[in-house]
């Protein structure tokens, strides 16, 4: 069932990898003073501050990560889905959010994933072309560069263009995730199966140098036309050959339509901190900024973070949170989203008063008539700083690992999955987490609900951090977890991001912990109090917060890369 093969993939990709953590944490922060960039690859943040020394700034440092990625981080890198960026600047100048989230095809309806008898047919919104949104990634970057960087698009674009065409070595992990990915996409185009295969069948090994010639060509002719080979030129008229001949719904209308927008940030206050985050069609700005109002009116400072009266009040915001996730949020220019009220302290307040001390309120209790599609798990972030303190936080994803299994033919590029995080059953929600409810639903060109959480906080203007997360729908929770581990219990931005995490979503009516950290009377305590304990293991994405930490004594940024995948904080 494609939906485990996504999960299956997450597996793959994390339990290859070493679950290390530093003991008082602090000690392994990358420093610098002219730039940090912080990603999941090595060669990506390496990427990112060559272009800094070459006199780019942040945007022009993250798109070229974003582009790195691409090659060299398939399995969420890419220019074939979607994301966002935050752009917080040094002056007065306002902070922006792009938004290039796919969107749906034209010919998509609210039960394009439903048989004649109003079922699901299984795994038909995350495999194959059906599953694939119109990318938006392109534009996006496109679109940094033109408003807000200072070098030329195709510098950007050159070491993305060298890696794909003169290859660069994969790491263990990453020639183990090759190797799995091969496995588990049941109906993979024969592209994706080409680029995943050796020319002898053999497994990918460490040190393999990993080349992707149709890749760099389209690459190349992005670098010369710009986002119109992708819309309107030759890359748009492969993908949409590809679609028609396989039953795909993407049209050359789609693509040529395709918009990536500039928008105004989510904007909240936390003890003193500006929250600055990405607004609908994510809900991760909202919904960050909402559990923060919540968690302001508690002391939570004077208390221990791991202890059950800390952890039951944190869930219990993030519950009530999540519902009103599943309630409100969708892509706001098809539906209208009380932003505002959702994010006011008067709102939260409110839902304070909802929270009884000690207690696990029931999630069927809370909100009866809600449940969603647990999201995919490969997504990646990165975020960059530059000497002048221009600050970027950019979350993309495939949606799942790989995306859809699909490369357009000729292209080399990955297709994304983005259209399962749509409510894809209309009307059905239930406990175990499917959501069906309105905001929510497929119409054409409507951009699905996302929770991509690319988040940077300011102290007195100032830049004070720059975080974000992979996970589906954890990762607002992720990015939660980080902010208040810095802002409340003082930890260091290393240790913050290492520190054991937790998740609830409203639905399932499920706490999720990361147990290493937490000690079994803890445990017990919690479920003393009425929850249900999932220990976060390799099927639960913890997400990976890679983050930069400005220190407002010294200017220093302190970059913390995410042990739990192979991050990389690279400064100078
Ligand atoms: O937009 C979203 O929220 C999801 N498509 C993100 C998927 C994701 O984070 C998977 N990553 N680990």
């Amino acid at each position: 069932m494609p939906i485990r093969v996504v999960t299956g993939l997450c597996i793959l990709i994390l339990a290859t990898q070493p679950l290390c953590f530093a003991a008082g944490g602090g000690d392994d922060v990358a420093v610098g003073n002219k730039g940090m960039v912080v990603s999941v690859d090595g060669i990506a943040s390496r990427a990112g501050i060559d272009i800094l020394k070459k006199g780019g700034n942040a945007v022009d440092a993250a798109v070229a990560v974003g582009f790195v990625l691409a090659v060299t981080f398939p399995a969420a890198g890419n220019i074939g889905g979607g994301g966002f960026m935050i752009i917080d600047f040094p002056d007065k100048t306002k902070p922006v959010a792009l938004d290039f989230r796919e969107k749906a095809p034209g010919k998509a309806t609210p039960k394009m994933y439903l048989d004649g008898e109003g079922k699901y047919v299984e795994g038909s919104s995350l495999e194959g072309y059906l599953a694939v949104g119109v990318p938006g990634t392109v534009k996006g970057f496109e679109m940094a560069m033109k408003k807000y960087g200072t070098l030329k698009w195709k510098d950007v674009l050159s070491p993305a263009i060298a890696l794909a065409e003169n290859g660069f070595p994969l790491t263990k992990k990453r020639a183990e995730s090759f190797n799995g990915v091969r496995k588990y996409f049941v109906k993979a185009t024969p592209g994706f199966r080409r680029l995943f295969t050796k020319p002898d069948g053999s497994d990918f090994k460490e040190g393999d140098l990993f080349k992707q010639p149709a890749l760099a060509q389209s690459l190349k002719l992005i670098g010369e036309q710009g986002s119109d080979a992708f819309y309107v030129g030759p890359i748009a008229e492969l993908i949409a050959k590809d679609m028609e001949k396989n039953g795909g719904l993407i049209t050359r209308e789609d693509l040529k339509n395709y918009e990536a927008f500039e928008r105004s940030p989510v904007i909240g206050t936390y003890r003193g901190y500006q929250i600055i985050s990405m607004p609908p069609p994510s809900s991760g700005g909202t919904i960050l900024i909402e559990m923060l109002n919540v968690l302001e009116g508690f002391e939570l400072g004077k208390m221990e973070r791991y202890a059950p009266p800390t952890l039951q009040l944190i869930a219990e915001t993030m519950k009530l949170a999540y519902l009103d996730r599943a309630k409100f949020l969708g892509d706001c220019d098809s539906v209208t989203i009380p932003v505002s009220r959702l994010t006011s302290k008067n709102h939260a307040t409110e839902l304070r008063a909802a929270i009884i001390p000690g207690k696990a309120t029931p999630s069927a209790v809370l909100g009866k008539e809600i449940l969603t599609n647990a999201e995919a798990k490969e997504t990646t972030h990165f975020s960059v700083i530059d000497k002048n303190r221009l600050a970027v936080a950019t979350t993309y994803t495939l949606n799942g690992g790989f995306g859809a299994g699909v490369v357009a033919e000729g292209t080399g590029i990955l297709l994304n999955n983005e259209m399962d995080d749509f409510n894809v059953i209309p009307g059905r929600t239930d406990d175990k987490g499917l959501i069906g409810t309105p905001p929510n639903l497929i119409s054409p060109n409507k951009r699905m609900l996302s929770s991509m959480t690319p988040t940077v906080i300011t102290k007195d203007g100032k830049v004070f951090m720059i975080t974000g997360s992979p996970g589906g729908r954890t990762i607002i929770n992720t990015v939660l977890n980080v902010i208040i581990n810095v802002i409340d219990f003082r930890m260091p931005i290393q240790r913050a991001v290492d520190a054991a995490r937790m998740d609830h979503e409203w639905m399932p009516d499920v706490l999720s912990l990361e147990l290493r950290e937490i000690p079994g009377d803890v445990i017990e305590a919690l479920r003393g109090m009425g929850y249900t304990i999932s220990p976060a293991s390799l099927s639960w994405d913890p997400g990976d917060a890679h983050s930069i930490l400005i220190d407002p004594q010294t200017g220093l940024f302190q970059g913390a890369a995410d042990k739990r995948v192979e991050g990389s904080a690279v400064g100078y």
